[in-house]
């Protein structure tokens, strides 16, 4: 691998700083750079990247091993080695293909769970299951992380296809996010999922038992209107939840990836079992295709090569996902988790140093409300950040086509306007137009520049449906695998989250008075008293 590496990094060097827009001379790079799946067009063309380059990638990920390690993952195998699991969120979308677990066909027990979670959510949304004060208006997910992140960015992507009852999500433990979530809600009519894989987290635990106590000033048996969803029968029964509303999972399906199981349920209850089985589908369209395309055709090793591109050789450290999509508002938070906490890691999977940057930190805001904020530094800022445009062919509004259009022509121009820019020449002569001479001209000219060259990628999509949104969330997991299988890493564990939340379990009692800061740095104690006080 280390010779694909350096290859590429002799290559990048050779071809850094020439224009992009040049690439296109031959007239054929727009098709050569792109790929499609099942009405999803991928397009890389205003990348630097060239035949070669493509080539040099495809070469790096054959050679570490992609494939090999993409189908053992399929196949069962245990990946995730720092925790001795398997990573099977895709079987969750294909439980039609039986599947041997430590000897046991999981695929049986995934489809019981499922029809029971598709029967529980049939009598919420007919109202064969009923609140104390009737049918169930409202859903209330409590969760953080995976178990938050998903499910709330999926159901409001699919808001056009809501027909159950209201969803609302409470993640943080800063009581603000309960109180404002609950105010407005009428506790008899309202269902609550508590949604952790572990049953420990604090933050989630915490609002368990401020949801349950709202409820039980109104509800005379609170937990009859609570659901659980969790890998820990054992937690879901101490809490007083039972067993016929508890949905279980296995370890092996990791909490960022887990919103195609049972911590979907808050959107099979908005929008249906068979829209969810929709979902399900477009997740699983996007397996088969990654598991059987070429690596040069293959959506998910394509996206994972552009971004290795840019964050490993480039030495762009952060990408901008920019949905021009409202309703897929939420996906950039919810990539940071998966793309962040999968592989934001300093070691390879053996431990030893990372011979590389980690992945990059992924940010954005859906266009085009971005516009109007960053964007001014995605354009014109010293630093380049490499762009991903989404956006759909049709809207779900006929009657505001119009908007849509504009919406389009607004996500095609930032490509555009990033790729080419606007030369020192194209500005002075829109400044002179407006009468400017002299040094006067040459200074305003200057601040209207636009170095241009920046790359960018669009993926285009028929319209943003329930099998729509499970392509676009498969692909993404992918190419999250691809990255980390590429730079060695483990994907699959989180051992960045720990510190931090065993710190936070000590200050309690420092905060409470309970205990003292000894041990603790100047800083950290000064604050604490700082707050006591
Ligand atoms: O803190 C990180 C984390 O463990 C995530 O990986 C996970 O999605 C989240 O916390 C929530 O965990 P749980 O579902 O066990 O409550």
């Amino acid at each position: 691998m280390s010779q694909s590496w350096d290859a590429l990094k002799d290559h990048q060097a050779a071809v850094d700083g020439r224009s992009i827009l040049d690439l296109f001379a031959d007239g054929r790079r727009a098709e050569e750079f792109s790929a499609s799946v099942d009405g999803m067009i991928f397009d890389y063309a205003k990348t630097n990247i060239d035949r070669r380059g493509r080539a040099l990638l495809v070469e790096l990920a054959t050679r570490a091993g992609v494939a090999e390690k993409r189908d053992a993952m399929f196949a069962g195998a245990k990946i995730n080695e720092t925790e001795g699991r398997a990573v099977l969120h895709t079987a969750l979308r294909n439980m039609d293909t039986s599947l041997v677990v430590d000897g046991q066909d999981v695929a049986g027990p995934l489809r019981d769970t499922y029809a029971r979670m598709r029967r529980f959510a049939e009598d919420v949304r007919t109202g064969r299951f009923t609140g104390q004060g009737g049918k169930i208006t409202d859903v209330v997910n409590i969760g953080i992380g995976g178990s938050d992140l998903g499910p709330a960015m999926a159901v409001l992507a699919l808001a056009p296809f809501h027909d159950g009852p209201r969803c609302h999500f409470i993640s943080n433990v800063d009581g603000a996010h309960a109180a404002d979530i609950l105010r407005g809600l009428n506790p008899e009519t309202t269902l609550v999922i508590v949604a952790s894989k572990t049953f420990t987290t604090i933050e989630t635990m915490t609002n368990a038992e401020t949801v349950r106590a709202w409820m039980a000033r109104a509800v005379a048996e609170p937990a009859t209107q609570f659901a659980a969803v969790s890998t820990a029968a054992d937690k879901t029964a101490a809490f007083g939840i039972a067993s016929e509303r508890v949905f279980g999972f296995e370890d092996w399906v990791g909490g960022r990836y887990s919103m195609w199981g049972p911590i979907g349920l808050s959107l099979m209850l908005a929008v249906g079992p068979d829209d969810f089985a929709e979902f399900l589908r477009g997740g699983a369209s996007m397996d088969a295709h990654f598991r059987t395309a070429p690596f040069a055709e293959n959506l998910p090793v394509l996206l994972a090569l552009v971004g290795i591109w840019h964050n490993q050789f480039c030495g762009y450290a952060t990408r901008a996902v920019l949905p021009y999509d409202q309703r897929l508002s939420r996906l950039p938070a919810y990539l940071q988790q998966l793309e962040m906490e999968s592989n934001g890691k300093r070691v390879a999977m053996d431990g030893s140093d990372l011979p590389y940057h980690s992945g990059p930190v992924v940010w954005g805001e859906p266009g085009t409300n971005g516009q109007h904020a960053f964007y001014q530094l995605i354009h014109q800022g010293t630093r380049v950040v490499p762009c991903e445009f989404l956006v759909a062919k049709r809207g779900h509004e006929p009657d505001l086509a119009h908007q849509h259009l504009l919406l389009v022509a607004n996500c095609l121009a930032q490509s555009e306007a990033l790729l080419r820019g606007r030369s020192l020449a194209q500005a002075t002569e829109i400044m002179a137009k407006k009468g400017l001479t002299g040094a006067e001209l040459e200074r305003q000219a200057r601040h209207r520049v636009f170095p241009g060259n920046r790359p960018s990628t669009t993926l285009a999509y028929e319209q943003l449906t329930p099998f729509v949104l499970g392509q676009i969330i498969a692909l993404y997991e992918h190419r999250v695998f691809v990255e980390g299988a590429i730079l060695g890493l483990n994907s699959y564990d989180q051992w960045g989250v720990e510190l931090g939340k065993e710190l936070a379990l000590a200050l309690q009692p420092v905060l409470e008075g309970k205990a003292g800061t000894e041990g603790k740095d100047g800083s950290t104690a000064q604050l604490a008293a700082w707050f006591r006080s």
